[in-house]
């Protein structure tokens, strides 16, 4: 099963992909992680795409096909499909997709669209810490560390994004709105996306998730 998961920043996308990709078996390719990533690397891919990221703003479409293509093309263990989480992102990146998977075993099966108010995004995005080591997800409020600062799972290290703050926000939402919603009519047009409410609790979201998947 190909899945595409789509929202807005801290909409809970990275949250829900963590447990899609273990309890289906598939692997996660999030575009977002994947740039970070070329940034503590330091490559050129990854200064590049900071001097967007940091801003708040969408790394050139070019440079993001074609990175998600040579992803795709060196997956060392494909496990039962894949979820993208974070691409496509604009209506260009989208067609993109299209003209390389349509038709083969990289066609998308589902799109699960995670819906919320834009109003509750800024206390998801500021309140939110991620552990350096392995990138476990939490929150100060609504899904904190039992020791300040501490990963529960792996005792590493806690840090905060350097674009989850509110100026970087604003941009990222502008974005979405601009170049993500127009992917996501694209998507529904073709009949694949699930509707999910995102502003309840993580574990409703989780079974509301499931329940999409798993219907016909
Ligand atoms: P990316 O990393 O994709 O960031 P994003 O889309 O802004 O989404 P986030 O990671 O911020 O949020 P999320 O939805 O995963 O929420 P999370 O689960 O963490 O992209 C970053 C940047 O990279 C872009 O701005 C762009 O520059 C670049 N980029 C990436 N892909 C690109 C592309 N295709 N093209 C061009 N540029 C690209 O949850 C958020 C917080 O809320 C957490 O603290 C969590 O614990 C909490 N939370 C989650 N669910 C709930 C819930 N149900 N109730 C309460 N709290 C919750
Ligand atoms: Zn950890």
């Amino acid at each position: 099963m190909n899945i595409l998961i789509m929202g807005g920043p801290g909409a809970g996308k990275g949250t829900m992909s963590a447990k899609i990709t273990e309890k289906y078996n598939i692997n996660h390719i999030s575009t977002g992680d994947i740039f970070r990533s070329e940034i503590s690397n330091q490559t050129d891919l990854g200064k590049l795409a900071k001097s967007y990221m940091d801003q708040g703003l969408l790394v050139p479409d070019e440079v993001t096909n074609q990175m998600v293509k040579s992803y795709l093309e060196h997956l060392e263990d494909p496990k039962n499909g894949f979820l993208l989480d974070g691409y496509p992102r604009t209506l260009d990146q989208a067609l993109a997709f299209n003209e390389l998977s349509e038709g083969t075993a990289l066609a998308i099966d589902k799109v699960i669209a995670m819906e919320l108010d834009f109003s509750v995004l800024a206390g998801r995005i500021t309140g939110r810490r991620l552990c350096k080591n392995c990138g476990e997800i939490y929150h100060l409020v609504t899904k904190a560390p039992k020791k300040e600062g501490v990963c529960d799972v792996c005792g590493g290290e806690l840090y905060q994004r350097k674009d989850d703050t509110e100026e970087s926000l604003k941009v990222r939402l502008d974005e979405y709105t601009k170049q993500t919603q127009p992917v996501l009519d694209y998507y529904d047009e073709k009949g694949l996306v699930r509707h999910i409410n995102a502003d309840q609790p993580i574990e409703q979201v989780w079974q509301d998730v499931q329940a999409a998947l798993e219907m016909e």
